[in-house]
């Protein structure tokens, strides 16, 4: 994997030379990001969203596809799908809630109305990109339930997420993280890193304390047990 998701090496390990052998790829994301999955169909990113977002928090293409036609396969409703998408991904994004995008996302007119989303709403793009052997994702299309893409959809999509991979941060991609083995996926953790108002309680600098809390009068000394509450609202 690239960027930051993989712990660094002891000095002198001599891991540097393989910086994905053997360890459990961290992806590390801000609180409130766009988390835009990138991957050809059946690589398994409805998957990947399942075991590691909140269902609400998964916006994928298929479901609003289904949801604007009744039919998650009906390709003629892509824009109105994604037009749907993106007013919910923006209500989101505006309300502070992290979100994902489940969708292909291999092409770059396809990434670049929800790089212009993260900017408006001021949150953090980050990609994650499912980048599997082509076979793989190939083999996993057969032997999924319903909707099944072509081999030749499959290679074509390849082709486009490889066209680009190397320009998602010079897209406006704050983090890319390519997970391009199958152990590589299964075994990653996605880590939300706290927001500033989620970390500003655990300070113990006491002018920042002071800052972060101005409406506490008695802040209680570092070490000391807080004054405990007791108007029946606790
Ligand atoms: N990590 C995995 N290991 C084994 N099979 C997987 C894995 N992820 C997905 N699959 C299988 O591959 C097929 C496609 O997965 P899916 O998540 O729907 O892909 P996508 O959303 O990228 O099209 C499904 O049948 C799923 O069960
Ligand atoms: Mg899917």
């Amino acid at each position: 994997m690239t960027e930051n998701a993989v712990p660094p090496a002891a000095p002198g390990s001599g891991e540097d030379d393989e910086p994905q052998a053997g360890r459990a790829p961290v992806i590390r994301i801000p609180g409130i990001s766009l988390v835009v999955l990138v991957g050809v169909s059946g690589c398994g990113k409805s998957t990947f969203a399942r075991k590691h977002f909140r269902p609400t928090e998964v916006l994928s293409s298929d479901f609003f596809r289904a949801m604007v036609r009744d039919d998650e396969n009906d390709q003629t409703a892509t824009a109105d799908a994604f037009d749907v998408l993106h007013f919910v991904a923006r209500r989101r994004l505006l309300a502070g809630r992290l979100t994902v995008v489940d969708a292909t996302n291999v092409r770059p007119a396809a990434r670049e109305p929800l790089l212009a989303l993260a900017r408006e709403c001021n949150v953090t793009p980050v990609a994650i990109v499912l980048d599997l052997p082509e076979d793989v994702c190939a083999e996993r299309n057969r032997g999924r339930a319903g909707r099944q893409v072509p081999p030749h959809v499959v290679s074509q999509q390849h082709a486009q997420l490889h066209g680009g991979l190397g320009e998602l941060g010079r897209e406006g991609f704050r983090h890319v993280f390519v997970l391009d083995r199958a152990a590589a996926v299964d075994a990653a953790t996605v880590v939300r890193e706290p927001l500033w108002n989620e970390r500003k309680a655990d300070m113990s600098v006491p002018a920042a304390r002071e800052y972060a809390e101005p409406a506490q009068p008695f802040l209680p000394e570092p070490g000391t047990e807080a004054p405990v509450r007791d108007d029946g609202l606790t």
